[in-house]
């Protein structure tokens, strides 16, 4: 298996693997600024972090290379809103919902990420985002390592890694770790998001071809290094909030999001071939 030193350890996505990752700039023609994720037509999910310099952002969809956005595919926001419990200092619900001024077409590469709907009777990720353990995807065109640039090629890069329960996180974040946040990452580090991954989706499968929004990229002490987890924004926690945002547009059918065009069932696995589990259990920090 080829890994590369990208997000922080991780590989190349392939077309249409990510559909719902977008990149955040801060005016049209702009380099990336940020990460988020489609959660339908009209509406982009990002931290609250990212979106707190200006009144309107771009957000770039539908392409695995950087460099080969086309301007169509660059739409501007009408709406930013930051969650009014964002704090800058604790990092607390660091989330914020965009509105599109123009609706997404969805595509092979152009789809919605699915997010706990509270009301939705299927409620699919309730058991899943109570699980203190199993893995997770994360994606980004961030610094492939502390203080670096991102991928030289443009190309999405993606890593799977384990949760890291809040209480094992918060012996190592000094009681920081709240319950609107969750905590990922290698115990011997070396796989981790980085800056500019900020805002992007960390995601976990729940049925066997579908993929939910769990986390939302928020801060780290580094990356990738040795006993400091990520820390992600808790969507499932944050849910209603989203609901009530979007006038309740999101959340329309369960069946037509987080679906990618290769069904690779052992995606979530499959770099996890040398990993030290250290983390769940009785592992040290
Ligand atoms: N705050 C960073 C950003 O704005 C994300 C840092 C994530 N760090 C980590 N070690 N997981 O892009």
């Amino acid at each position: 298996l080829n890994t590369s030193p990208y997000i922080v350890g991780g590989q190349d996505a392939s077309r249409g693997s990510l559909p719902w990752q977008v990149s955040l700039r801060g005016c049209s023609n702009c380099g990336h600024k940020c990460g988020g994720s489609i959660i339908n037509e009209r509406w982009i999910v990002t931290a609250a972090h990212c979106v707190d310099d200006q009144t309107t952002y771009y957000v770039a969809v539908g392409e695995t290379v950087l460099y080969e956005y086309s301007p169509r595919n660059v739409y501007r926001t009408e709406r930013v809103i930051p969650h009014e419990y964002y704090n800058s200092m604790t990092y607390n619900a660091d989330i914020a919902v965009l509105k599109l001024r123009t609706s997404l077409v969805f595509s092979d590469t152009i789809q919605p990420i699915c997010i706990n709907d509270l009301r939705n009777s299927e409620n699919i990720s309730n058991g899943l985002d109570q699980l203190d353990s199993g893995y997770a995807l994360i994606s980004g065109w961030g610094a492939i390592y502390e203080g670096g640039f991102g991928p030289s090629d443009g190309v999405l890069q993606e890593v799977s890694i384990p949760i890291v329960s809040n209480y094992q996180c918060n012996q190592v974040y000094d009681g920081r770790i709240n319950s609107n946040m969750i905590c990922a990452g290698m115990p011997n580090g070396g796989r981790d998001s980085c800056q500019g991954d900020s805002g992007g989706p960390l995601v976990r499968r729940f049925y066997s071809q579908q993929w939910l929004l769990s986390g939302i990229v928020s801060f780290g002490a580094n990356c990738g290094t040795q006993g400091t987890p990520g820390i992600y924004t808790k969507v499932s926690k944050i849910a209603d909030w989203v609901f009530d945002q979007t006038d309740g547009e999101v959340f329309s059918d369960i069946r037509f999001c987080g679906d990618v065009l290769d069904h690779d069932e052992n995606r979530d696995l499959e770099l996890t071939w040398n990993s030290d589990l250290g983390w769940t259990g009785t592992g040290n920090c």
